[in-house]
């Protein structure tokens, strides 16, 4: 009920709406519908109520909550059920002890994190408030061989949702997204599976969009997108990147069809006709990256000798910079 009326609310778009009207329309009495914009106003909306004319939001808190997340986002698949936390260990871990049972689509929102993992086991800071920590669940019937190319569905929809929004940014093969040489975003894609199934795919992205101070270790490779003179809000790049990740998921499960998101990882690469160093464990080799294959592999030449190399597998790093 709260979020029904808190859609009606938004869809009069800063016009008031009248008590009786709202309970006309839900079929409640004034006085709950009064009780309800108390407890929407708890939650940090400035409502402003005058008699006779009745309530108008004046001003939604900057929280990625359930009902803004739902307002109008336009999916048919991602996001029908959105889980919303003020704090979590990790969106990916809460994922998937849930997905199971959870819808595909399924999204966890949490404004922080105290216990956010980048890839290789690396702690991932999820300062409240300062960006976007999430993860989707996924249950496509692909292979487990397969799962990687969902890291390249993520990554070319974090960078066509900014690009819609004004802001330019690269992937840095396979699953970071970068802004003048730092990364402003990552991706951590887990797997559920047997050996020839797969039960679920958890995607998480972490994007950091209002943060201005990094600690001293990452200080030097991360950014934001305040940081490089945008002024976004969180919800709207959350949704667009939504929009885009559902309709790239869908191309590439309905119709098979990896195209699209291939072309905007090639055409937004930051790897792409570089020198790289190649981390595997131990192991660190140089070679220069040609292309992206329609697979979403990195075709790389080292030694005169042409390679792939599958995402999930490898890091890479620039030879003279982080990129
Ligand atoms: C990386 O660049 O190494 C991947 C970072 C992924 C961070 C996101 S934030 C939401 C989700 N929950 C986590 O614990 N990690 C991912």
């Amino acid at each position: 009920m709260r979020e029904k009326i808190l859609n009606i609310l938004l869809d009069k778009n800063k016009e008031f709406v009248s008590g009786e009207e709202i309970s006309e329309r839900l079929g409640i009495t004034r006085s709950a519908v009064w009780k309800h914009i108390k407890n929407i106003k708890q939650q940090g909306y400035e409502i402003e109520s005058v008699t006779k004319k009745g309530y108008k939001i004046v001003k939604c808190p900057d929280l990625l909550t359930t009902e803004i997340v739902k307002y109008n986002l336009n999916t048919n698949l991602l996001g029908k059920e959105v889980i919303y936390c003020d704090t979590i260990g990790s969106t990916n871990d809460y994922a998937k002890e849930i997905a199971k049972n959870a819808k595909e689509g399924t999204i966890i929102i949490s404004e922080e994190q105290t216990k956010g993992r980048g890839r290789m086991g690396r702690y991932w800071h999820s300062i409240k408030g300062d960006g976007i920590w999430m993860s989707i669940i996924l249950k496509p019937n692909i292979y487990p061989h397969e799962a990687p190319f969902i890291t390249q569905i993520a990554g070319a929809s974090i960078v066509s949702g900014l690009k819609k929004l004004g802001v330019n940014s690269l992937i840095k093969w396979p699953n970071d997204i970068i802004i003048n040489n730092k990364k402003v975003s990552g991706i951590l894609t887990e797997l559920g599976a047997e050996i020839d199934r797969i039960n679920y795919i958890v995607v998480g992205m972490g994007m950091n969009v209002k943060t201005i101070d990094f600690p001293e270790n990452v200080k030097e490779l991360a950014t934001s997108i305040k940081k490089e003179g945008h002024n976004l809000k969180r919800i709207d790049i959350l949704k667009s990147i939504i929009e885009e990740f559902e309709h790239l998921y869908l191309k590439y499960i309905q119709d098979k069809d990896k195209s699209e998101c291939i072309k905007i990882c090639r055409e937004n690469s930051a790897v792409i006709g570089k020198n790289i160093y190649i981390l595997k464990g131990e192991e660190k080799r140089k070679a220069k990256c040609v292309d992206i294959t329609e697979e979403g592999n990195l075709v790389i030449i080292n030694n005169n000798i042409k390679e792939e190399l599958i995402s999930g597998e490898v890091s890479i790093r620039g030879d003279k910079d982080y990129v």
